[in-house]
């Protein structure tokens, strides 16, 4: 078994970080190696709201990422009260939206400039569902004394049943769940075919006993935050069937490590260096590697109504051990998911 190998079709990440300036150039490299295409978050400092800032921002990343990598960023526009339902659709005619981003206002990273009531973005989701633009959202209830363990599931009573009741066919992605409430409701709702769901590596290995082990370790800290064991074992079942419904979205979220390992430390995990070996070695684990095509490249352009991606890739079953950091041309580390541990594939 040891040099054993698997070839899929390349993959895509469909929900990825890139931050700007020189953490841009810092990481998006990594996600441009395993991932033929990416779902680019908005949520910059100010936040992508306008086709202009997308395009020039899809500039950026092509000219971090380099000449000659065939990479595809897939831009998103970060909905706020004041979302124009003219500029999305125009964005998204012209190709380049993909899609919109939906933040609770305060529910996490760069989400201040989100929606603070939902029924003022209704006009543009009517647009949305019109011309077939996906929502993305981040599902998280932002009332504070919700504990932060049962945001997620409450947010599907709350907010996701009625938009899906509102809008029938507005295609719905319910970004990096963690809980079995959402398998569960994002499978009851798979004739459908308008609600899909992406799953992080992180949530399929670690649970919330995990944050705590030995001590505080603000590197696992992310939003939503992991959730029990019972949690972690549906996701990984939801992601190893194979449903169309579940596909690859990394969350990969850098930040320096100053601001992680701090008396605040900022939710998000950076993954994008190890996130096709992880989820590998999950399915591995699981006894289903013959359903991780499915899962990470064929699933989400299917839901998006892309094509798959015609080049493959090759993972090794080979025992190695990931570097602990990346560093920004600023000198700022950023935090590998995975390093410290020994991972059994690479990309080869
Ligand atoms: C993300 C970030 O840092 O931008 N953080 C995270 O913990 N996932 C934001 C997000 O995806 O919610
Ligand atoms: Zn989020
Ligand atoms: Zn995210």
């Amino acid at each position: 078994m040891t040099d054993m190998t698997l070839t899929i079709r390349r993959p895509d990440d469909w929900h990825v970080h890139f931050r700007d300036g020189a953490m841009l150039k810092a990481v998006a490299p990594h996600t441009a190696v395993q991932f033929g295409r990416a779902i680019v978050m908005p949520n910059l400092v100010p936040p992508v709201t306008t086709v202009k800032a997308a395009s020039d921002y899809r500039e950026r990343i092509l000219a971090a990422v380099g000449e000659g990598v065939s990479f595809q960023p897939l831009m998103t526009c970060y909905l706020t009260d004041q979302a124009e339902a003219d500029e999305i659709a125009l964005g998204f005619e012209q190709g380049v939206f993909s899609a919109v981003k939906f933040y609770p206002a305060g529910a996490t990273t760069n989400s201040d400039s989100g929606v603070t009531d939902i029924k003022k973005v209704y006009p543009v989701l009517e647009r949305m569902q019109e011309i077939g633009m996906p929502l993305l959202v981040h599902g998280e209830v932002t009332d504070p004394t919700t504990d932060i363990f049962d945001r997620e599931a409450l947010y599907i009573e709350r907010v996701l049943k009625p938009i899906l009741n509102d809008f029938p066919t507005l295609k719905v992605v319910m970004e990096h769940i963690t809980t079995k409430d959402a398998v569960d409701f994002v499978r009851s709702q798979a004739d459908s075919g308008r609600l899909g769901a992406t799953i992080t590596p992180h949530h399929l290995v670690i649970n919330r006993t995990d944050i705590f082990k030995g001590g505080i370790n603000p590197h696992l800290y992310c939003l939503p935050i992991a959730k029990r064991e019972v949690h972690r074992l549906a996701l990984r079942e939801a992601a190893t069937s194979g449903e169309a419904q579940f596909f690859l979205g990394t969350d990969t979220a850098p930040h320096a490590r100053h601001a992680k390992e701090s008396g605040c430390g900022c939710a998000g995990i950076f993954s994008a260096m190890t996130a096709l070996e992880i989820y590998t070695q999950v399915f591995d684990d699981e006894g289903a590697l013959d359903k991780l095509e499915a899962f990470a490249s064929l699933n989400g352009p299917a839901f998006y109504g892309m094509a798959p991606n015609e080049e493959t890739v090759t993972l090794k079953r080979t025992d190695w051990s990931p570097q602990e950091f990346v560093t920004t041309e600023d000198g700022d580390p950023v935090r590998v998911f995975g390093s410290g541990e020994t991972l059994a594939w690479k990309l080869v």
